[in-house]
């Protein structure tokens, strides 16, 4: 089902507006063409819906990193990763949209909309290929959020103009493994990037 009621509006005070490049216009085209697959759904009984990230979420994402695990964190940034700072949460919300596009997973609980995944889209600098990296918060896996969000952000990948997407994981990380496998990725093995990566043209 094709949603038209993306919240992205046409304004120019948008940040996405800030950088009008013909990737970002992409981005844009995306949005109002309304090409994208259902851009909210059910589980449980509440409704989940994407946008993409804003600068005003910084505390929104401050506390979604909060509701993940240790194992979660360091299965989606391969590190033990220290966020909690306002510089950190700037760098991941504020985003440069030539570059990267995150979207967001979000709910509303007890009148507060909270974040509850984040899938990530950074394109190198000749915006080629791209790195996909996605993590949801541990109370909501295992309900098709993670897939849902993976196969959308493969789909503004595509209309990003992007040429190869890539996923860097561990090679014990089976899930994500078998995610992408599924989603017709190929997997090479190389430990100067990291254990696995996941590859595939778009
Ligand atoms: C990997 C991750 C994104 C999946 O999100 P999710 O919402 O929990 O996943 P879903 O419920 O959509 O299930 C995804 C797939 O995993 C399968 N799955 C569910 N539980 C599983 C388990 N315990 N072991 C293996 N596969 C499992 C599902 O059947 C589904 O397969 P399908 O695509 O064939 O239907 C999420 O677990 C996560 O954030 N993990 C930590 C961060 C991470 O590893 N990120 C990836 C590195 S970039």
């Amino acid at each position: 089902m094709i949603n038209n009621d993306f919240h992205l509006q046409p304004t120019k005070t948008h940040p996405v507006f800030c950088h009008c490049s013909k990737a970002v216009e992409n981005v844009i085209f995306i949005f109002y063409k309304h090409k994208m697959q259902q851009n909210h759904f059910n589980v449980s009984g509440k409704e989940i819906k994407f946008r993409t990230i804003e600068s005003d979420d910084e505390n929104r994402w401050l506390n979604f990193l909060d509701n993940c695990s240790q194992e979660s964190i360091y299965s989606r940034f391969q590190a033990f990763f220290r966020y909690n700072s306002h510089e950190v949460a700037h760098r991941f919300c504020c985003l440069n949209n030539q570059k990267e596009i995150a979207i967001v997973a979000e709910v509303k609980e007890a009148e507060e909309t909270i974040i509850i995944g984040v899938g990530r889209l950074i394109a190198d600098p000749y915006h080629k290929n791209a790195e996909f990296a996605i993590l949801i918060a541990d109370n909501w896996q295992n309900k098709e959020i993670g897939s849902h969000l993976t196969n959308y952000c493969i789909e503004i990948a595509k209309q990003w103009e992007i040429e190869k997407l890539q996923v860097f994981t561990s090679s014990d990380n089976l899930r994500i493994i078998k995610m992408f496998k599924k989603r017709g990725f190929q997997v090479f093995y190389d430990h100067t990037i990291a254990d696995v990566v996941l590859e595939k043209e778009l």
